[in-house]
């Protein structure tokens, strides 16, 4: 999903420190200006040994930090100036050398004297380790990185994978796109903190032998904006997803379903541990009685084949009955009489609030208009019945589900 100007507004200071990581974070202060922040880079000499200040000036189209001596500073108090402006301080790389020099709040040079500087309540330190394997899981560094959480530094990755040394393990940078989707995620409230969310996305596909099935139209993507706004928000999330050719939302627990039943036996069962259920799959209603084993061959057969078909679970209306069940919202794509049809579903399932949208309209598009029913009101989101991108939809739903939990449960 592109990310036009989620950072519109927001002024970046990205730190790097030496290591062979630096090579992506070209390629992260490219995103970051896409995205609408402005970004000011900062990089100790070690990190000028393995890429640039040409480079990092130009992509970023502002002369690159390097000293705090560098009297172009009228007040000459870089260390001072650089944090007051800025939003956030993102290290990337951020070496093993430069984790143990912030714990000890060291301040011979620029990046560390403004990491220290920094007012904290205002200008959040992120930081993403890059290093080799046995560097990350030695002892003093697992140490000094729990200092830094306790001091309030948010640690981005590390990743795990190939290493520049040869080596395969954990410590290497998170990708730029990753970074850029955890700062995005960064920025957002948290108005699910603490709350635990289920959510079903995509169609199912019930087999008819090895080759066909009985599917539909969904893609899956509002489910999946739905699974990262809630993460974004702060929720631990499970989705549970049909066959659909989406990227997981960093951080959400994702389990793949084919059929119906199947997703029935992975939520159903799990579901009065969550706070919110929330049914953006577009279940198969029916599914053959029978599957057969091998294709069904047009040659030799004389008749076309017919097939008996029988009722899938409603596992939104399963959960809805649970003795303790999460808060339910279901989801209604209609071709017409969207309130009115909607409504019926939401009395029919005894769920608190149903989302409506227009089938043919949202199938497939990174777009959609939604309205919010429960047994009071109609809600439209965008509110002046406009179209929003589903992310953006999705975003302003959790603040209202937040809003709801908080009523329910106050
Ligand atoms: O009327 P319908 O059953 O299609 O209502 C749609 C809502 O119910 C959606 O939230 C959908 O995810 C959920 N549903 C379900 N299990 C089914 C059918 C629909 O959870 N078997």
């Amino acid at each position: 999903m592109s990310e036009p100007s989620e950072l519109q507004g927001k002024h970046v200071v990205l730190g790097l420190t030496g290591g062979i990581a630096c090579y992506k974070s070209a390629e992260f202060v490219r995103l970051l200006t896409k995205a609408g922040a402005t970004v000011q880079v900062v990089m100790t000499e070690a990190a000028a040994s393995f890429i640039t200040p040409v480079t990092m000036q130009a992509l970023s189209g502002r002369p690159v930090v390097t000293s705090q001596w560098d009297a172009r500073e009228p007040n000459n108090m870089a260390h001072i100036n650089l944090s007051r402006e800025a939003d956030a301080i993102v290290l990337a790389p951020a070496s093993a050398d430069f984790i143990a020099r912030l714990v000890q709040g060291r301040a011979d040079e620029l990046l560390s004297l403004t990491c220290l500087a920094r007012p904290r309540e205002r200008c959040p330190l992120l930081v993403a380790p890059a290093m080799n394997r046995e560097m990350w899981s030695h002892p003093a560094t697992q140490r000094n990185v729990a200092q830094l959480v306790a001091d309030g530094a948010l640690i981005l990755g590390p990743g795990s994978g190939d290493q520049a040394c040869g080596e395969v393990g954990d410590g290497r940078m998170l990708e730029p796109a990753e970074l850029l989707e955890d700062l995005i995620a960064f920025f957002q409230p948290k108005v699910l903190a603490g709350k635990r969310l289920l959510i079903t996305a995509g169609p199912t596909f019930e087999p008819i032998d090895p080759v066909r099935g009985i599917t539909n139209h969904s893609s899956g993507k509002m489910g999946f904006a739905i699974a990262r706004a809630a993460r974004e928000a702060g929720a631990e999330v499970t989705l549970v997803a049909g066959p659909v050719h989406l990227p997981t939302p960093r951080g959400v627990r994702r389990h793949n379903v084919m059929t119906a039943q199947q997703m029935f036996d992975a939520v159903v069962p799990q579901a009065s541990q969550h706070d919110v259920f929330i049914a953006t799959a577009a279940v198969a209603d029916w599914r053959p009685v029978n599957s057969a084993e091998h294709k069904i061959k047009k040659e030799g057969t004389k008749s076309v084949p017919s097939f008996e078909l029988t009722e899938n679970p409603d596992i939104l209306a399963a959960v809805a009955g649970l003795s303790a069940p999460p808060y339910c919202v279901g989801f209604a794509a209609e071709s017409e009489r969207l309130l009115e049809h909607a409504r019926a579903k939401m009395l029919r399932k005894r769920i608190p609030l149903i989302v409506g949208n227009l089938g043919p309209a949202t199938f497939g598009r990174d777009d959609n208009a939604l309205v919010l029913i429960d047994d009071q009101a109609d809600r439209a989101l965008p509110p002046d019945g406009s179209r929003a991108d589903k992310l953006t939809l999705a975003r302003a739903l959790m603040q209202d589900i937040a809003r709801r939990l908080q009523s329910v449960n106050p």
